[in-house]
């Protein structure tokens, strides 16, 4: 799986981007995958759909990553960057991940945390802390072969 991760956030993105380290991390450990491109930016929804739409359209990529920009914050523009481009939602993966992070944290209920499909290439937000991206990525990582070979029209097993 070829995988994109992107950090939003204007607070930390002159400093080290700690949770998308912890997700190239995470996804190193996969069987089969590799991360293609990392990227940290200010929560600027222009700016991200932009950088969505590239790397979904680019063909070199399976699945993508965001962390952060998810809460109530009025910068907080992941969600709706994401839906904006993508053609078909996948509420499954982000209702698994709100209900996996509510068995640890009354406030999983902040994240506003969404997945869509743009053509095949799967798209993914997670809340920003290192501690609520893992919690979210290991709710769901177990499904996210099947759910790209199936996007990309490939038999279910
Ligand atoms: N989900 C999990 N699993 N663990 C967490 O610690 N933190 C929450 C929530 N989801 C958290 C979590 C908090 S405190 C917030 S404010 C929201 O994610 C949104 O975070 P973001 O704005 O950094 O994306």
């Amino acid at each position: 799986m070829r995988v994109a991760i992107i950090t939003l956030s204007d607070t930390r993105s002159s400093k080290t981007d700690e949770s998308g380290r912890m997700l190239m991390d995470l996804v190193g450990a996969w069987e089969a995958s590799q991360v293609v491109e990392t990227l940290l930016m200010k929560d600027d929804r222009p700016v991200l759909e932009a950088e969505l739409i590239r790397l979904a359209d680019s063909g070199q990529c399976d699945l993508i990553l965001t962390t952060g920009g998810t809460g109530l914050g009025p910068r907080d523009v992941t969600p709706e960057a994401t839906a904006a481009v993508c053609d078909r939602a996948v509420p499954g993966l982000a209702e698994l991940m709100r209900a996996a992070s509510l068995a640890k944290t009354p406030l999983a209920v902040l994240s506003r945390g969404v997945a869509g499909l743009r053509g095949p290439c799967l798209i993914i937000n997670l809340p920003g802390s290192p501690k609520g991206a893992r919690e979210c990525l290991e709710a769901v990582q177990g499904v996210l072969p099947h759910a790209v070979q199936i996007a990309q029209g490939g038999k279910p097993h």
